[in-house]
C-alpha cells in the first residue's frame, strides 16, 4: 500500500516519506473553500495558497500586489475546507525579503491566523536570515527556486531559468542551502529537466516541480489553469484536464436564454 493512501493527514515527515520510498506528490493551488473541499476529497497531498491568488483571483498582471493580509484571507478559507492535505501558503511579496524579523512576524501571522501547516519562499542565499529565523519559531519552510515570480521585473521575462551553467551551479548551491538550513521541500519553477533532476538526487528532501520535467519528487500546478478557466495561459508544461472557461460560459448562456424565455423556474422550481 502507498504512503499516500495509508495516511489520513498529510505532514511534512509524510512528504519526506514519500521521496523515500520513491512515490511521487501532487500539489495543486488553491484560494477559496469550495474548490479546496473539492481537491482535498480528490486526494491532493500538498495545498498550496499560492500568491498567484494575485494573477487568478485578483486579475493583476504579476503575483507582487497582492497584501500579506490577502493572503491570510485566502488561507483561512482554504484550511476551513481541508481535513487531509498539508496545507502551505506563501508568504507575498514584501512580506520578508530584506528584513529577517519582519518575516518571521509575517509567517507567524499567517499560522496564527490561518491555521495553515507552512508557508513558502521564493529565493536562495538572499534570504537564508529569514529562513532561518522562521525556522527557530518552529514553522516549516517550503523553498522556491528557479523562476520565481516574486522577482519578475529582476528577471524582465518568465522565460526558461538556469539554462546557462552559471546560474544551474548557484541553483544547485542554493538548493542544498535550503536543505541544509531545514527547509522540508523545494520548488523548482521552469528550469531545465536535466538539472531538476539532478538537485532531486542531490537532496534528501522532496521537490516539486511545475515547468521542471519528470524528475522531481512532486508535481505542481495552477488549479485555474489545469482546469481551463484561464484560457490565456498556454505555457508548455500546462497539461489541461478540463475546459472550464467554455462550460460556464455555456451554462451561462443557457442560464440567460433560460431567463429571458421565462422557462426559468418552471412549476417544480418554486413555492
Ligand atoms: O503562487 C503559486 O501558485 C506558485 C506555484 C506556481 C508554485 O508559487
Amino acid at each position: 500500500m502507498s504512503v499516500h493512501t495509508e495516511i489520513k493527514k498529510i505532514t511534512t515527515h509524510t512528504l519526506l516519506e514519500m521521496k523515500r520510498k520513491g512515490e511521487k506528490i501532487s500539489m495543486l493551488t488553491a484560494y477559496d473553500y469550495s474548490l479546496a473541499k473539492i481537491i482535498d476529497t480528490a486526494g491532493m497531498d500538498v495545498i498550496l495558497v499560492g500568491d498567484s491568488a494575485s494573477n487568478v483571483m485578483a486579475g493583476h498582471e504579476t503575483t507582487l500586489p497582492i497584501t500579506l493580509d490577502q493572503m491570510i484571507y485566502h488561507a483561512a478559507s482554504v484550511v476551513r475546507a481541508v481535513h487531509r492535505a498539508l496545507v502551505v501558503v506563501d508568504l507575498p511579496f514584501g512580506s520578508y525579503q530584506g528584513n529577517s524579523k519582519e518575516a518571521l512576524n509575517s509567517a507567524i501571522r499567517i499560522m496564527k491566523e490561518t491555521g495553515a501547516h507552512a508557508v513558502k519562499m521564493e529565493g536562495g542565499r538572499e534570504i537564508k536570515e529569514a529562513v532561518e529565523r522562521i525556522l527557530t519559531a518552529g514553522i516549516p519552510v517550503m523553498g522556491h527556486l528557479g523562476l520565481t515570480p516574486q522577482s519578475i521585473y529582476k528577471f524582465g521575462t518568465y522565460v526558461v531559468r538556469a539554462k546557462e551553467e552559471q546560474e544551474a551551479i548557484r541553483l544547485q548551491e542554493d538548493a542544498l542551502l535550503l536543505e541544509d538550513i531545514g527547509c522540508f521541500s523545494i520548488v523548482l519553477e521552469k528550469i531545465p529537466a536535466k538539472l531538476a533532476t539532478e538537485v532531486s538526487a542531490s537532496l534528501k528532501i522532496p521537490t516539486i516541480g511545475i515547468g521542471a520535467g519528470n524528475g522531481t519528487d512532486g508535481q505542481v500546478l495552477v488549479l485555474h489553469d489545469m482546469l481551463g478557466i484561464n484560457k490565456d495561459f498556454n505555457p508548455r508544461f500546462l497539461r489541461r484536464y478540463m475546459n472550464l472557461f467554455e462550460e460556464i460560459q455555456n451554462a451561462t448562456e443557457q442560464y440567460i436564454k433560460d431567463v429571458k424565455s421565462k422557462d426559468f423556474p418552471n412549476e417544480k422550481e418554486q413555492y
